[in-house]
């Protein structure tokens, strides 16, 4: 599993460039599914065939990150974001293009009161010494991603982009390790989330599955003083009841609470109080779609220190491949 997330959370894949992402888990799945395609907006649709009910998962493939809005005439650049980029998480990090160039993200110094800190009153250093060499490197319009090595200390993985690449994980490990099942599948990598569910949205209009889950990490209760939540990292799948974006419908959740409960596996219930997932999408698409989700206990969602527990990663998988044979 380690190996598998290292390679998926590498990759580039911020939001509207999914590009490098879509290939390396197209080339883990490719031998395992009866048909594989690319839609228009660029999510990735593996099917396993069926007779059956139309079971559609989703894991977002995108990440956030920021986007090269203007370069000054020293060289340093402006960025916003895509997708949601604390400051705060920002600054000090370093960003990586898809051309591999590298920038420190760092701020203007007269600032007096960090309270006042904005991603406008913060920039890249690419060290470049002027425009004409920054543009060479780097044009307005590229976009970057975290800096974040995947690394495993203990149970515990800690990368960028564990949101939502540990969801495509478990996904892919679904894949290749297929139960028998006269149900047809739907593995959906989807492009957009991080900017409002985008590419589920078109994904199941296009598919119009009988059933939904996503699989998405959410935040957590468990570290010094933080929010009040019931979901803590390494007490298994959080079954999603309601965030944001969508009230999970009864009968998915009946159904991934008993299918937990006879593998025996630890579960949780999830109550998320910002933030959606591409259930959110899904659910209000192509006359409706009973719809829920899988939500992975994840520390740190939206910096480059994520850090998710990988047991839960694995009773995902349990509980998915339990779910798509039912
Ligand atoms: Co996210
Ligand atoms: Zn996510």
């Amino acid at each position: 599993m380690f190996d598998l997330v290292k390679k998926l959370t590498g990759a580039f894949g911020v939001s509207g460039n999914e590009e490098e992402i879509r290939d390396v888990i197209a080339a883990e799945i490719r031998p395992k599914v009866d048909e594989i395609k690319v839609d228009a907006l660029g999510n990735l649709i593996a099917v396993k065939k069926g007779t059956g009910k139309k079971i559609m998962l989703a894991a977002h493939m995108d990440e956030i990150g920021i986007m090269a809005t203007y370069i000054d005439d020293k060289g340093f650049i402006r960025f916003s974001n895509i997708g949601g980029i604390s400051q705060y998480y920002a600054l000090g990090q370093r960003v990586r293009f898809k051309n591999g160039t590298i920038g420190s993200v760092f701020y203007e110094e007269k600032l007096d009161d960090m309270k006042n800190l904005k991603l406008s009153k913060m920039y890249l250093d690419i060290g470049a010494k002027s425009k004409d060499e920054a543009e060479k490197k780097v044009k307005i319009g590229d976009t970057a991603c975290f800096v974040g090595e995947a690394l495993m200390q203990g149970d515990m993985l800690v990368s960028k982009a564990l949101d939502d690449r540990s969801g495509c994980a478990v996904l892919v490990k679904v894949i290749q390790n297929m139960p028998l099942t006269e149900n047809e599948v739907y593995f959906v990598f989807t492009v957009q989330e991080e900017l409002g569910l985008r590419g589920a949205k078109t994904a199941a209009y296009q598919i119009k599955p009988d059933i939904a889950i996503a699989v998405d990490v959410t935040l957590t209760g468990d570290t010094p003083e933080s929010n009040v939540m019931e979901v803590k990292c390494g007490f298994g799948p959080a079954i999603k009841i309601k965030d944001n974006s969508v009230i999970s419908h009864p009968e998915v959740k009946r159904l991934l609470e008993n299918s937990a409960k006879e593998l025996n596996i630890p579960y949780q219930f999830e109550i998320l109080e910002k933030g959606g997932t591409d259930a959110g999408a899904i659910h209000i698409t192509a006359g409706g779609v009973p719809s829920g989700a899988i939500s992975i206990p994840c520390r740190y969602v939206h910096s480059p220190v994520e850090m998710v527990n990988i047991n839960d990663l694995e009773n995902s998988v349990n509980l998915l491949m339990k779910v798509i044979v039912k």
